[in-house]
C-alpha cells in the first residue's frame, strides 16, 4: 500500500498482522517498492530485483548496496499512523 507523508511516498507492509513501513523509493534506481511482491518480511523491487527486510530496511540482495530508509507504524484501533 502506498501513501504519503507530506511529499514522502511510504509503502506500508502487513507482516502477518505487524504493519512496517519504508519509502517507495528503492535506493537501486528509485523503483516502487509498493509495486514489488513481499514475500514474509521482505519486499522485492519490482525493476531489478533487490530485496529489502521491510522490518528494518536491510538490503538482503540486490543491485541495490543502501538501505532503504524506515519508518515507524503506530496502530490504534482501527487506524494506523506512520511516524
Ligand atoms: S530500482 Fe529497485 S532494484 Fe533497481
Amino acid at each position: 500500500m502506498l501513501v504519503y507523508l507530506e511529499d514522502e511516498p511510504v509503502a506500508i507492509y502487513n507482516v502477518g498482522g505487524e504493519f512496517y513501513a519504508t519509502s517507495d523509493v528503492c535506493t537501486h534506481a528509485d523503483g516502487p517498492l509498493s509495486e514489488g511482491k513481499l514475500k514474509g518480511n521482505t519486499i522485492i523491487c519490482p525493476w531489478h530485483g533487490s530485496c529489502f527486510d521491510v522490518t528494518n530496511g536491510a538490503v538482503l540482495c540486490g543491485p541495490a548496496t543502501e538501505p532503504v530508509k524506515t519508518y515507524q507504524v503506530v496502530v490504534e484501533g482501527v487506524i494506523g499512523r506512520v511516524v
